[in-house]
């Protein structure tokens, strides 16, 4: 594993700006691939409200509910060791009042067990930024593109494209930092935009499609894995295709199946034997699926015996 072994804290991040150490984050939203991103050593892992488009099927992350984020948060900290799980908060929990975003934001640390959330928006979301680290739960911003307001922008377009756009965006970034956020999220800008902001800010930027002068990067795991189908935008690096290999093996299933390939007759297979039937003939007992001798582990145990 690269990257530091202890458990990663809001604190941690700020120490590896100052240290030029690279913030490497990738979104999870269950407890297997969380495993795996923990095991190399990811940073941080968000429980994006991206999880409308990648395990929802939704368009837009619009329709994703707070349930649905905590019912996900609770998958991805369950199984995270030492990342730090970020858990979004989705369209409209934070913009109705401020004494409803605190309460949803709480829900997401109480019930998910999330150790940060992070919310769409600059100054007009700091004076709830300010309001939620002051109760004592970490904050991480996001502006440039966001998301949630695809409708209003009208699509999902690089933002901050022209010098008064940068200049609204710095200041964006800077309200967020002053009302306590730990960590700012730079999607779809130009590069000289965020190295800006990234130089103008005490804590770290984190990249999406911004460029290589951020602080860290962050992708949708989906994408990076090649494993979403639908649109993989341009900024994207695919770092394996796991879309086709699991393509491969459900076809090569399916064929085994219907061939009457899989599975093989007790006597073909390796031990020649039914586990079962073993199982049996061992304790004079046919199992049962709650024995505490034929428990889950000592089934897999059997099979995997050589
Ligand atoms: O929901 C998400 O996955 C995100 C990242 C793209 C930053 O907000």
């Amino acid at each position: 594993m690269t990257g530091t072994p202890k458990k990663i804290r809001v604190p941690d991040l700020a120490l590896m700006k100052e240290r030029g150490e690279r913030i490497v984050m990738l979104t999870a939203y269950d407890a297997t691939l969380t495993r795996l991103f923990d095991r190399a050593g990811i940073d941080l892992l968000l429980v994006g409200d991206s999880l409308g488009n990648v395990i929802l099927g939704f368009d837009t992350t619009v329709p994703v509910t707070l349930d649905a984020i905590i019912h996900h948060t609770r998958a991805v900290t369950r199984a995270a060791n030492r990342a730090l799980v970020v858990a979004d908060m989705p369209f409209l929990t934070y913009q109705v009042t401020a004494e409803e975003a605190m309460r949803n934001a709480a829900r997401l640390f109480q019930e998910g067990g999330a150790a940060a959330v992070k919310l769409e928006g600059g100054r007009a979301v700091a004076e709830t930024v300010r309001r939620i680290t002051a109760a004592g739960l970490p904050v991480m911003g996001h502006v440039g593109l966001t998301p949630q307001h695809v409708h209003r922008l009208g699509g999902m377009r690089q933002q901050a494209r022209n010098d008064e756009a940068a200049q609204e965006l710095i200041q964006d970034a800077l309200a967020l930092e002053d009302a306590g956020a730990f960590a700012v999220v730079l999607e779809a800008i130009p590069d000289a935009v965020a190295e800006a902001v990234t130089s103008r800010l005490t804590i770290p930027t984190i990249g999406i499609g911004a460029g290589p002068h951020c602080d860290g990067q962050v992708l949708v795991s989906y994408d990076v894995l090649g494993l979403f189908d639908g649109f993989v935008p341009p900024f994207v690096k695919q770092y394996a295709q796991l879309g086709q290999l699991i393509l491969s093996a459900a076809r090569n299933y399916a064929n085994e199946v219907r061939q009457g390939a899989f599975p093989q007759a007790a006597a073909a297979r390796p031990n020649g034997t039914s586990v079962l039937a073993e199982h049996e003939h061992k304790t004079g007992s046919a199992p049962r699926c709650n024995s505490k001798e034929l428990s889950a582990v000592s089934l897999v145990e059997e099979f995997t015996q050589p």
